[in-house]
């Protein structure tokens, strides 16, 4: 006996099996017409076509003839920070760029200012309604990077500030320790390093705070030497590796990513034709932002070139003051579409099941028996309003293990 059927599914479209879809393997969904789904205990008892379902169920709720997907990832966020950038966006309007800004002393310097001292329940005052946005977009899934609190400590606060938020949210969280910026001075950018290799990195480890361990690997951020140590302390200490790279420079950091088996390398604006390739024969997931090419006006990242060289590419919104202020994961999937040259159903794949392996996640990001009712009720028949659809949010419903959110 389940406790839940949904029925009414004017089509269900789901990727299937587990683990990252690799190039061509984006395109290949699961469609179910008139399909039906049953739920017991918060996970997915069965799915198939309505007309073959014989069980019997506590309750059935008709969804009217809707389109029914996985509940999205959003594989990188920054969603905890204090402040605003709302002086970097007009200085960028009158001309500035990102770099300069930052290579100032603003930018992500500005927000780590205002974040270095707040206390985690002031961070999660802030996050909390961030979060909730990306959940009204269809994220059920979320990765949350501190990366602003800069002094070990502070770091330490912004990760136990996702942890609280995860008692004020059905939405899973991912938290990742981001090692955001170093200092210019070299005596003092390696006894930062070793700070962070010496204590935070193992406490964060020991206290089991975060999943993954990121690094920023740019200009005026990391070496890919400086990465490299820090990377492989981050593994030796059991925790997975991701690199913010190619953002604005080549430095190296995408193929030190896939030499260290990264789970993912993400923004790749600047990524070369041979450097898809690499990531093409890798195991390691491309993530792409649209939401930082759109705000910085950046090139896109290649998803097409990407997909053709067999990547596993996955989408994430990179919710942030200064790159990215996009607050929807569907707004981040319509923008793959347009952005990055991805067609709808790579761009689901890109949003769900890929998402999902870009945080060594097996059991989201698709619709199984077995795995957590995660899902969401699409305002149309068809799914693919949803990458369609531009300023307005084609999700009607929210569902987080078995449970309806209100949105
Ligand atoms: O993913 N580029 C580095 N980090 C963030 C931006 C952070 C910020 O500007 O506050 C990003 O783009
Ligand atoms: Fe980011």
């Amino acid at each position: 006996m389940s406790d839940l059927l949904l029925t009414g599914i004017s089509e269900l479209v789901t990727p299937v099996g587990s683990g990252p879809k690799y190039g061509a393997a984006m395109s290949q969904l699961r469609t179910i017409r008139r399909a039906a789904i049953a739920i017991e205990r918060g996970r997915i008892s069965w799915v198939g076509p309505e007309s073959e379902w014989s069980g019997r169920s506590n309750e059935t709720i008709g969804l009217g003839g809707r389109a029914v997907i996985p509940g999205l990832v959003d594989p990188h966020t920054h969603a905890v920070w204090a402040g605003d950038r709302l002086a970097d966006f007009e200085a960028r309007n009158a001309g500035a760029t990102y770099e300069q800004i930052l290579a100032a002393g603003g930018g992500i310097w500005h927000t780590i200012r205002e974040t270095i001292d707040k206390s985690s329940e002031e961070l999660v005052a802030l996050a909390l309604p961030r979060t909730q946005a990306l959940i009204r977009s269809g994220a059920t899934t979320i990765e949350v990077k501190s990366g602003y609190g800069y002094s070990p400590e502070a770091e330490l606060r912004m990760l136990e500030a996702v942890g609280q938020l995860q008692t004020q949210t059905q939405a899973r969280l991912l938290p990742t320790l981001l090692i955001h910026l170093c200092p210019e001075d070299p005596v003092a950018r390696q006894a930062y390093r070793e700070a962070v290799c010496c204590d935070l990195i193992p406490e964060v480890a020991r206290r089991g705070l975060a999943t993954a361990v990121d690094i920023f690997v740019e200009h005026h951020a990391w070496s890919a030497e400086d990465a490299e140590i820090i990377l492989a302390c981050a593994l030796s200490h059991g925790l997975a590796i991701k690199l913010h790279t190619e953002q604005f420079q080549r430095v190296g950091g995408l193929e030190l990513g896939i030499r260290l088996g990264a789970l993912s390398i993400d923004h790749l604006e600047v990524c070369t034709p041979q450097q898809c390739k690499l990531i093409g024969s890798s195991k390691t997931v491309a993530t792409i932002l649209p939401g930082v090419s759109l705000h910085l006006g950046l090139p896109a990242a290649p998803g097409r070139a990407l997909i053709d060289a067999g990547a596993a590419v996955a989408v994430g919104t990179d919710l942030n003051p200064g790159s990215s202020p996009l607050f929807s994961i569907a707004a981040a999937m319509s923008l793959a579409t347009r952005l990055n040259g991805l067609t709808a159903p790579e761009a689901l794949t890109a949003s769900t099941s890929n998402a999902a392996a870009a945080l060594g996640l097996t059991d989201v990001g698709r619709l199984e028996v077995g795995l957590p009712a995660d899902l969401l009720v699409i305002e149309s028949a068809d799914w693919r309003e949803l990458p369609y659809t531009l300023g307005h949010t084609m999700v009607s419903q929210v569902w987080i293990a078995g449970q309806r959110q209100i949105i």
